[in-house]
């Protein structure tokens, strides 16, 4: 029997698209990957997400929920300056996940304040499954 190519080529876009949404993530999960990364899982990722640790830097145990909450759809607010953070769900905030460069810039950032170092690939992958998950 001929399958036409259409189809395959339809039923590949969708199992590429219910993987992951956004090009900014199927990127970084490739460059992940490619340092020995994976496979990633949003579960694990909601799990990291709100689990509280101490540092050295910080006595008092800090989370990503610190500032962004642990409903990715609600708006957060920074720990330390209190500004306010738009909410990290792809749905309620389009730009999200857009910017592979912003997205490794603050996971630098927000990995070394709430951990005390950077996260690994793998920890990235996972974040990004999740908060993707949750949002499209
Ligand atoms: C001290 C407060 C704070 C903590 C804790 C924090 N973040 Fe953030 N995060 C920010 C701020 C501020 C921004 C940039 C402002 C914005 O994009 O709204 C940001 C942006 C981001 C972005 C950029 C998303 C995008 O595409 O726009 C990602 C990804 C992110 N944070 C992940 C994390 C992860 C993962 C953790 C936990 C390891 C974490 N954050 C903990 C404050 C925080």
């Amino acid at each position: 029997m001929k399958i036409p190519v259409t189809i395959i080529t339809a039923s590949v876009l969708l199992f590429t698209q219910s993987v992951s949404a956004s090009p900014a993530v199927d990127n970084l999960l490739k460059e992940y990957s490619k340092a020995g990364a994976g496979p990633f899982s949003a579960e694990a990722g909601q799990r990291h997400w709100t689990k509280a640790q101490s540092h050295d830097k910080s006595p008092t145990e800090r989370s990503c929920s610190s500032c962004h909450t642990r409903d990715l759809n609600n708006a957060g607010k920074h720990a330390k300056t209190q500004k306010p953070i738009k909410p990290m769900a792809p749905a309620a905030n389009s730009s999200r996940l857009t910017d592979t460069k912003k997205i490794e810039k603050w996971f630098k950032r927000n990995c070394k304040w709430t951990l005390g170092r950077e996260c690994t690939s793998q920890e990235k992958g996972d974040f990004l499954l999740y908060i993707q998950k949750t949002g499209v």
